[in-house]
């Protein structure tokens, strides 16, 4: 048997296949070669099973993947276990659910945006199950565009735009632009696919209301779109905008993704949605929103009436009550966590409008390196600034989203470890 061994040119990964006697005659998606061959968060998982296994005596306290811990909120759980009772008579049971979503939900979405000063027609909303997916599939419609991407960011954008075959420009947030890269760092002013995440994965930095109003006009100017990933706009506590259509013109040019998952609590549970404006159009007169309805009926077939019901009740009056009790429970962590580097001099951004800590790590020390210390001198998980790009390179994140009581445990052992 040969080993055979492909690599690209940076090394970023290696996919090892035993050579058999006969391949099959087919094609893989080649791009697949330009990623690393394993998620972020996968690799995480993967380097903390081992330390358990090695290690079974170690009380782990996880504050790596933006996982929440709160059950649901009551008002949610009423309405799913409702739903999942009209399900099971014969008088209300409903099949396959409308391919955008069931119109209660819909206007729900449509209302939380007015009371966010920004209108937003039926027809524009698209329920799916959850932001990533979308974020990830949203690459199907458009065609081989420049692509600008933040760095740091969330994996999904890059790794979703190299399996497409997409070229990316990277723009680099750094502690001197806060972490938020303005469109004047652009070297060639034109057009381009531009993710945005505000409130920031991983940083925890957030646009104010004129940064935004910069990058509109940028994509305006240029004919660029901006995706627009607002998944953490329930974190925002200082007056800023909680959705890019806030911003005037961002209809002529952003799409939103947004999901439940944060705001509810709905990791597990799985609902999010995307926003496609009627007046987004393509060089060649082609509707954007037209062409992602298309891709998701016939690539997707809903989210299930009960989790449907579930995410209407969670923008209920009662549910919203509810659901912002439990962000304040992790903004308490944010600031427990924070106090403690506050204390140590350490810098730090995210905490306030945001559940993650980004944390310079101490003693010029690499992500990755500081990942280890924590594991094994704090047996503490974080996740290394690094596997959001390399411009995190240095820097760490924790998250709010843990118990208190193990919030509180990590900051003691992070009190005495820094
Ligand atoms: C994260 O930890 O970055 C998030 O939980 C990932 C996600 O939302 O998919």
């Amino acid at each position: 048997m040969a080993l055979t061994s492909y690599g690209d040119p940076a090394g970023c990964k290696r996919y090892i296949f035993y050579r058999k006697r006969s391949f099959m005659n087919i094609k893989t998606n080649s791009n697949f070669h330009n990623i690393k061959e394993t998620y972020l968060f996968s690799e995480i998982a993967s380097r903390v099973r081992r330390y358990s296994a090695e290690n079974p005596e170690k009380v782990l306290i996880r504050l790596g993947i933006g996982d929440v811990t709160l059950p649901l909120a009551p008002v949610v759980v009423s309405a799913m276990s409702d739903a999942a009772q009209e399900m099971g008579r014969g008088d209300t049971f409903r099949g396959y659910p409308p391919e955008a979503g069931y119109e209660f939900l819909r206007q729900a979405i449509a209302d939380h945006y007015r009371d966010n000063n920004a209108e937003i027609k039926l027809s524009e909303i698209f329920v799916s199950d959850g932001a990533k997916s979308d974020l990830g599939n949203f690459v199907d419609i458009l065609g081989a565009n420049d692509v600008l991407i933040p760095d740091p960011v969330y994996p999904v954008y890059v790794d979703s735009n190299l399996m497409n075959g997409n070229i990316i420009t990277l723009i680099k947030g750094s502690r001197e632009n806060g972490f938020l890269p303005m469109p004047d760092a652009i070297g060639e002013k034109k057009a381009y696919v531009i993710y945005i995440c505000s409130p920031n994965n991983p940083t925890g930095a957030a646009y104010n209301g004129e940064q935004l109003a910069a990058w509109v006009n940028y994509a305006l100017e240029t004919g660029s779109l901006i995706i627009y990933d607002s998944a953490y706009e329930a974190f925002i506590t200082d007056e800023l905008p909680h959705t890019i259509y806030g911003i005037e013109g961002a209809d002529k040019c952003a799409v939103e993704i947004c999901s439940f998952s944060k705001f509810a609590g709905f990791t597990g549970v799985r609902c999010g949605w995307t926003v496609v404006p009627e007046g987004l159009v393509s060089d060649d007169g082609t509707s954007l929103n037209k062409m992602w309805f298309r891709r998701q009926s016939t690539k997707f077939n809903g989210v299930s009436y009960p989790v449907q019901r579930a995410a209407e009740a969670a923008l209920s009056k009662a549910g919203m009550h509810q659901c912002l009790a439990n962000i304040d429970y992790y903004r308490r962590n944010a600031a427990m966590i924070a106090d403690v580097l506050d204390r140590k001099g350490i810098f730090y951004t995210g905490g306030k409008n945001s559940p993650y800590i980004w944390l310079l790590c101490p003693d010029n020390m690499g992500s990755w390196e500081f990942f280890d210390k924590l594991l094994n001198e704090a047996q503490i998980v974080g996740t290394p600034g690094e596997g959001f790009g390399k411009a995190g390179e240095g820097y760490f994140r924790l998250t709010a989203f843990g118990t208190a009581e193990n919030t509180a445990e990590a900051c003691r052992r992070l009190e005495s470890l820094l």
